[in-house]
């Protein structure tokens, strides 16, 4: 059979620091090849998609057991891909150091989906009718679980979202599952912090339309801002990528906004910021999890300091599965752990635990072993899943100040 080609990187080295322009050369190599071994492969696959987990890639094996990581490594989000990717990696290497799981080491395979959802959805198909993967781990985005998560289901493979926090995708159904907390959660918690912290009464807020997370956090942080009793002065959209946004800038600045909610994701973001302040807009911006990249500082400049976003976990908390993860994962990888990494390795470990509990690692009892997660305790704290397949938690809210992360609040469950 022609081997799966492309962007599908199933030996992805953990001990280099990634190189975007190697991930980009990468595709580009590929491509070609991957087109025609897709094509290949698409012709032998057909009805192969409802039960992809009862062999191969561990199911009935003796093997490594395979797990799938669908990813954007490359594109507009690269930072969100690689950040999980290492850590679940680390997860691995830490789990296989102690006999993995029901005595089998456990291996990674890695697509890349560059950000795109056409490609986060063949991603899923490969990884389950190629790779016979016994779960997914991904997406980031929501827009792009929601784009991979009907094929898990479909193939009855169980789906972990480690970061995507659109309400919409565990709705998919009862394989998808997620260990992060929901955007209705997230969009309160930035409104009250506005509210009592920024003591703002009017807000002004800019989404991006193209993507399901901005769109729907944009919405429930103006619900709850008008609860807490405030006011949206203005709400206006722009399309990431595309950010010829000056008359939005002109109509936030006029409407007296003491505080621009932003919740998009870093790229446009840090641009946003930057021509807000040129634009001579001085109120501070408030996002959500979607800014947390390394990436974010260098595109704003200055004009980062003063401005909050919320975020799953703080590298400075004192408990110990935080300090232990900040210091493993900077020693693997020379540098402090954002919140996409330690929602990756505690997806991880959630899967880990299910896989040991679980009568057999077919998609079926994969599924319920996960759905029977109680009180778990991992670097973003401890929580269960819920009949819905989600995880309640708290939120911290982080400032940038002198250029760093230092964290503003902790905003438990309303
Ligand atoms: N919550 C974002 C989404 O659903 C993804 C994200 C999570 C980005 C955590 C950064 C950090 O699209």
């Amino acid at each position: 059979m022609i081997p799966t080609a492309g962007y599908r990187i199933p030996h992805f080295p953990q001990e280099n620091p990634v190189n975007l322009n190697t991930w980009r050369g990468l595709r580009v190599a590929f491509l070609a090849l991957a087109l025609i071994a897709f094509a290949a492969c698409d012709k032998g696959k057909k009805g192969d998609g409802g039960g992809g987990g009862s062999t191969g890639g561990g199911a009935s094996a003796t093997g490594p057991i395979k797990i799938g990581h669908f990813a954007s490594m490359t594109g507009p989000q690269a930072t969100f891909g690689i950040s999980t990717d290492q850590a679940i990696r680390l997860a691995i290497k830490e789990r296989n150091a102690k006999g993995g799981v029901k005595g089998r080491k456990i291996e990674l395979v890695t697509i890349d989906d560059a950000g795109k959802q056409s490609e986060a959805a063949t991603a899923v198909t490969r990884l389950i009718n190629d790779d016979h993967v016994v779960a997914v781990l991904g997406e980031v985005a929501s827009s792009l679980s929601l784009a991979g998560g009907p094929i898990a289901q479909k193939a009855k493979i169980p789906m972990i979202s480690p970061s995507s926090t659109n309400p919409d995708v565990t709705d998919i159904g009862d394989y998808v599952f997620r260990v992060c907390f929901l955007d209705d959660f997230q969009g309160w918690v930035d409104a009250k912090f506005a509210k009592d912290n920024l003591k703002a009464t009017k807000a002004a807020i800019l989404y991006d339309q193209a993507q399901a997370y901005s769109s729907g956090l944009a919405d429930y942080f103006d619900k709850a801002f008008k609860d807490l009793g405030g006011t949206i002065v203005t709400k206006q959209a722009y399309t990431g990528g595309n950010l010829e946004i000056s008359s939005q800038l002109q109509s936030i600045k006029g409407s007296g906004a003491e505080v621009v909610f932003l919740p998009g994701y870093y790229s446009d973001a840090g641009t946003i910021i930057r021509k807000a302040r040129e634009a001579g807009i001085t109120a501070p911006f408030l996002g959500g999890d979607g800014w947390d990249s390394e990436e974010l500082p260098k595109i704003a400049g200055d004009a980062i300091n003063g401005n909050y976003f919320s975020n799953h976990y703080a590298p400075e908390e004192d408990r110990p599965e935080v300090k232990n993860f900040v210091e493993n994962f900077k020693k693997e990888y020379g540098k402090t752990a954002d919140g996409l990494a330690a929602l990756g390795y505690d997806a991880a470990l959630v899967l880990f635990d299910a896989m040991e509990r679980a009568p057999s690692l077919s998609g079926k009892d994969l599924r319920d072993a996960l759905a029977a997660t109680k009180g778990f305790t991992g670097v973003t704290g401890t929580f269960s899943i819920d009949e819905n397949r989600n995880a309640q938690k708290s939120a911290v809210i982080i400032e940038y100040k002198g250029g760093k992360q230092t964290m503003a609040a902790r905003i438990e469950k309303k």
